[in-house]
């Protein structure tokens, strides 16, 4: 039996939209955002350098775990000490995955590069379909187990912060723009764990009475405030691990200075 498009219980209409808006400029800026986004990504991950100008470690290389990792770069110590590719390779599966898996952006994602389908009401190219039913797209419920790694993930970058607040001698008590700016980055990315549909679920599913639960339901209420913004938060938070890296890629290199407050 045909799916999809070409499924029984669907309207037949030659014209591929009746919509008159300009429906494909969300998917559009998605796809041009996200491709943007793969290619500095992958540039900053496999190139393995210029991630640490103390006291500011780049999102996108913590924790730094390798023999690699640069002098002050690393306070875990070395448990990947044989690995000798880009210390990013090996922890960004977790956020990449975290990401991939993430209920927005398959949205997101599946509409802009599988047009599957494009936006509402608008037709798919695909005749058949069968969602997340068999591999690898089931695959995609392993999404909850990236939340509690990212989690931890988002516990280390706050403990980077914490860091940041120190000079580069490692004298605490500083604070420059770095500081500021992986500030904003971590609350991003605090916004964007915590509005997760998992956490969501986490806190609030399997309950039969909310009643008996008060302390619960409360933070269930509090992230289904959050999860409202979650696509908004998931953009934010994209960007701001980008800015961030990127920031401390330019004081890696010497084509910036940090201003330092005190
Ligand atoms: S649903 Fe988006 S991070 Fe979980």
């Amino acid at each position: 039996m045909s799916t999809g498009v070409m499924g029984p219980g669907r309207a037949r209409i030659p014209a591929k939209t009746l919509r008159q808006d300009r429906w494909w400029l969300t998917p559009l800026a998605t796809f041009v955002v996200f491709s943007a986004f793969v290619v500095y990504a992958t540039w900053r991950a496999f190139a393995g350098a210029d991630y640490y100008s103390a006291p500011y470690l780049s999102p996108l290389y913590s924790p730094c775990l390798t023999d690699d990792c640069v002098a002050g770069s690393s306070d875990f110590g070395q448990p990947f000490s044989w690995w000798q590719l880009s210390p990013a390779l090996l922890i960004l599966i977790f956020p990449l995955g975290f990401r991939m898996t993430c209920y927005y952006y398959r949205k997101a994602y599946y509409r802009a590069f599988w047009l599957s389908p494009p936006a509402c009401a608008v037709a798919e190219p695909h005749g058949k379909y069968t969602g997340e039913t068999r591999l690898p797209l089931i695959l995609q419920n392993i999404h909850r187990y990236f939340w509690y790694a990212a989690i931890v993930v988002s516990l280390i970058l706050s403990y980077d912060v914490v860091l940041a607040f120190r000079d580069e001698h490692e004298d605490w008590g500083h604070m420059g723009l770095g500081t500021v700016i992986m500030l904003i980055n971590i609350v991003l990315i605090w916004l964007y764990t915590l509005s997760c549909h998992s956490c969501r679920h986490t806190v609030g599913g399997r309950l039969r009475h909310f009643s008996k639960h008060p302390i619960r339901y409360r933070v269930w209420t509090l992230v289904s405030r959050l999860n409202l913004n979650h696509a908004r938060y998931a953009w934010y938070s994209l960007f701001s691990v980008a800015l961030t890296d990127f920031y401390i890629y330019l004081l890696a290199t010497g084509a910036f200075d940090d201003p330092r407050f005190f």
